[in-house]
């Protein structure tokens, strides 16, 4: 309770200096996290296997697989739109344009980190050599000391951060011989989150977004696991979910305390989506539980464009592209409940009176 109250102080604080200039206040974006978000940072990294850089991810928007892991635009690509900047490009893409001359410096909106296929747990994925969250920080942390980034883009950028559903769902892999009891998996989990938003602080992040995972136990890949039901939502898994995503709320909620002049907002994912899906014809949907391509159960057990993947008809009818993601659709409309949505989808602000405050900036 007490907590609670000083973010309200500090919140009305900031709230004070909400920007009456006609433009928005964000000229950049910086994302950090798994294939929710990658924009095509994995095709730039040999010998990774989690790719989607093949057809037919890409062909309802961008009408060519670009390395997202959709049929179209992701929630960084709408949130971009709505403020009225360009799409992020992928980091490793940016850095082979400087490094071969082609571009002089770094784009002036931001850059994408995001790897498909990482968590925030060091060894999630490894094998596949896909790049961890901090890994990601570490390539971001080098550009500033570099110089290629100034402090005060970073000062009046957005920060957006969403990981942890590889970690998670590997938990459940039968392979996979976890150590920590669920509850101490998440803490670890959370633990890792901490010290990434601490370290973004550090080099000047102050409007940081926090994903919190949608409900990671209804995707189609479930499919894959012995264990998980078919009919329904793998119930163990989105317990842990929850668990996880209220660790990250806390640790948001703690952000103005533990970071003066920063502030931090919480995308209640979860609740957005299972909302999406407790009323699916409402947002447009004909079928909210399979993947519009890819095999199998559920067409979780295929990777769409892989051998013998089916396609659906009608994409923007279903809530999920391929075995793990999913459509453009859906992610527009969680884009929508962050940009400009209540409270019970992101709080306590929402994205776009995020962008249109002015920090004061020690
Ligand atoms: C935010 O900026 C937009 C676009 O410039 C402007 O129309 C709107 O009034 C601003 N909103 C607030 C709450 O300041
Ligand atoms: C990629 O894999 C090949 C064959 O396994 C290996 O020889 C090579 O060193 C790897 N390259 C990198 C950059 O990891
Ligand atoms: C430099 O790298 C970019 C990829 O970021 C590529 O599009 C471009 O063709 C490259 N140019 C040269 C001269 O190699
Ligand atoms: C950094 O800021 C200075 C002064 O505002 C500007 O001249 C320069 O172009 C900026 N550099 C980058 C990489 O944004
Ligand atoms: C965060 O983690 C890194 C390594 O991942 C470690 O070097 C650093 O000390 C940690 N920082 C904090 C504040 O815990
Ligand atoms: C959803 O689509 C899949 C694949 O096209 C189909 O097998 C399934 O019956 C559909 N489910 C519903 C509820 O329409």
């Amino acid at each position: 309770m007490e907590k609670k109250n000083l973010y309200t102080t500090h919140l009305l604080i900031l709230l004070v200096l909400i920007n009456l200039s006609p433009s928005l206040n964000v000229p950049a974006i910086f994302i950090f996290g798994d294939s929710v978000f990658d924009a095509g940072n994995n095709h730039f990294i040999k010998n990774c296997s989690v790719q989607a850089d093949f057809p037919p991810y890409g062909s309802t928007f961008f009408h060519h697989p670009t390395g997202r892991f959709t049929d179209g635009r992701t929630v960084a690509d709408f949130i971009s739109q709505f403020i009225g900047i360009g799409l992020q490009q992928p980091y490793l893409e940016a850095q082979i344009a400087v490094m071969n001359g082609s571009s002089k410096e770094y784009p002036s909106n931001g850059l994408n980190f995001a790897s498909a296929g990482s968590g925030v747990l060091q060894g999630t994925n490894k094998d596949w050599g896909v790049l961890p969250i901090q890994e990601q920080l570490r390539q971001f942390k080098t550009l500033i000391e570099q110089k290629a980034i100034n402090r005060s883009v970073v000062e009046r950028s957005l920060f957006f951060l969403e990981s942890g559903s590889n970690d998670i769902f590997n938990y459940f892999l039968p392979l996979d011989t976890p150590k920590l009891d669920p509850d101490a998996y998440v803490e670890a989990m959370v633990k890792e989150v901490t010290n990434l938003t601490d370290q973004i602080y550090k080099v000047g992040a102050r409007r940081i977004v926090v994903f919190s995972l949608g409900p990671v136990g209804c995707v189609p890949a479930r499919a894959l696991l012995p264990a998980a039901p078919i009919k329904r939502c793998y119930g163990k898994m989105n317990a842990m979910v929850k668990k996880y995503n209220k660790g990250l709320e806390s640790l948001v909620n703690d952000i103005p305390r533990r970071h003066p002049g920063a502030i931090g907002v919480y995308g209640a994912v979860y609740d957005t989506v299972q909302h999406l899906r407790a009323a699916p014809t409402r947002y447009g949907f004909s079928n909210v539980s399979s993947a519009c391509c890819g095999d199998g159960p559920l067409g979780g057990e295929v990777q769409c464009g892989k051998e013998g993947y089916k396609i659906c008809q009608n994409p923007q009818g279903f809530l999920f592209w391929d075995y793990f993601h999913p459509t453009q659709h859906t992610y527009e409309l969680i884009s929508k409940a962050l940009w400009e949505g209540k409270k019970s989808r992101i709080r306590p602000i929402n994205v776009k009176t995020l962008t249109n405050l002015t920090l004061a900036l020690a």
